[in-house]
């Protein structure tokens, strides 16, 4: 039997846990007995969130905190250890995606904006972060930094995101070599195409339209698959893994994908 109990009483902030991929490693950290420091820059919903942790008998306190703000990143991590007396985990997780267009049509305004949310948010997370585990002495510090598949692959249209998450991906890989010898783990989350708001209000339609182009099997991924992607390697169980980038596609960054030529009628329809 699989058992996550090591994660129990940990300490954990997750930034952009108000929505997505952030709210769902919340809620799946504070079942597994953790305590969350659910951060966001939307105070309403990122509380909300902390009512239906403390509602099924869980752990968690809000704190607003803008990833590209040094001050606020400062002032989360001090909360978490005021709150909880340690800090055990931080999930890098808030980012946002850029309008698709070709590279040469992007504002340097707007590659600095994303840059400062995407990257520097991640850079000043960790930086701060990191300080305060291992002053906690924790036994078991991590560091998970929600990249994408477009930190690992190039993507038309995409040029300021994909650098931003290959930069997310550079941090990762160097910071798990600085802290191996004092016992944390700095892993990278790469997910492919998952049901969020960061698609908008896409129609249903317009959904099964996306998952067909980019997903092998066809769906969406759920948002509570990242999540107990994030359980495990936030458990000691996980402890002999650092500085990968995971990728969560359905195998979508395995290669290319040809047309169907063959078919098995008499095992699959
Ligand atoms: N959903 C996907 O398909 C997908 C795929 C690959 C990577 N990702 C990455 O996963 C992470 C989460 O994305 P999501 O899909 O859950 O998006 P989302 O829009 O549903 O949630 C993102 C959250 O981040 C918060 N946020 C935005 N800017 C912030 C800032 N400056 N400071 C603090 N919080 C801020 C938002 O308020 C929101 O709650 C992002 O880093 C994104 O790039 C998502």
């Amino acid at each position: 039997m699989t058992d996550f109990s090591s994660v129990k009483d940990k300490v954990a902030i997750v930034t952009g846990a108000a929505d997505g991929l952030g709210k769902a490693i919340s809620l799946c950290y504070a079942e597994n007995g953790m305590k969350v420091v659910v951060s966001d820059i939307q105070a309403e919903k990122g509380m909300k969130i902390v009512d239906e942790i403390r509602s099924k008998g869980g752990e968690a306190s809000f704190y607003r905190a803008d990833v590209s703000k040094e001050e606020d990143m400062t002032g989360l991590v001090d909360f978490a250890v005021k709150t909880y007396g340690r800090l055990d985990g931080l999930v890098n997780n808030a980012g946002i995606a850029a309008e698709s267009r070709p590279t040469h049509e992007y504002s340097t305004a707007e590659f600095d904006r994303l840059l400062s949310i995407d990257l520097k948010g991640v850079f000043m997370g960790m930086k701060f972060a990191v300080e305060a585990i291992l002053k906690s002495k924790s036994s078991g510090g991590f560091i998970l930094n929600i990249a994408s598949l477009a930190g690992v692959l190039g993507n038309s249209s995409m040029a300021i995101y994909s650098s931003a998450k290959h930069g997310v991906v550079g941090l990762t890989k160097s910071a798990a070599l600085d802290y191996a010898r004092y016992n944390i783990t700095v892993n990278a989350i790469c997910p492919g195409t998952f049901r969020t708001s960061v698609w908008g209000q896409a129609p249903e339609e317009v959904m099964k339209e996306y998952a067909k182009i980019f997903s092998p099997n066809g769906r969406l991924g759920d948002p509570g698959e990242v999540g107990y992607l994030a359980l495990f390697l936030a458990s000691d169980l996980a402890r002999y893994i650092s500085g990968t980038a995971i990728t969560i596609d359905a195998g979508s960054s395995a290669g290319k994908i040809t047309p169907t030529i063959w078919s098995h009628p008499e095992i699959v329809d």
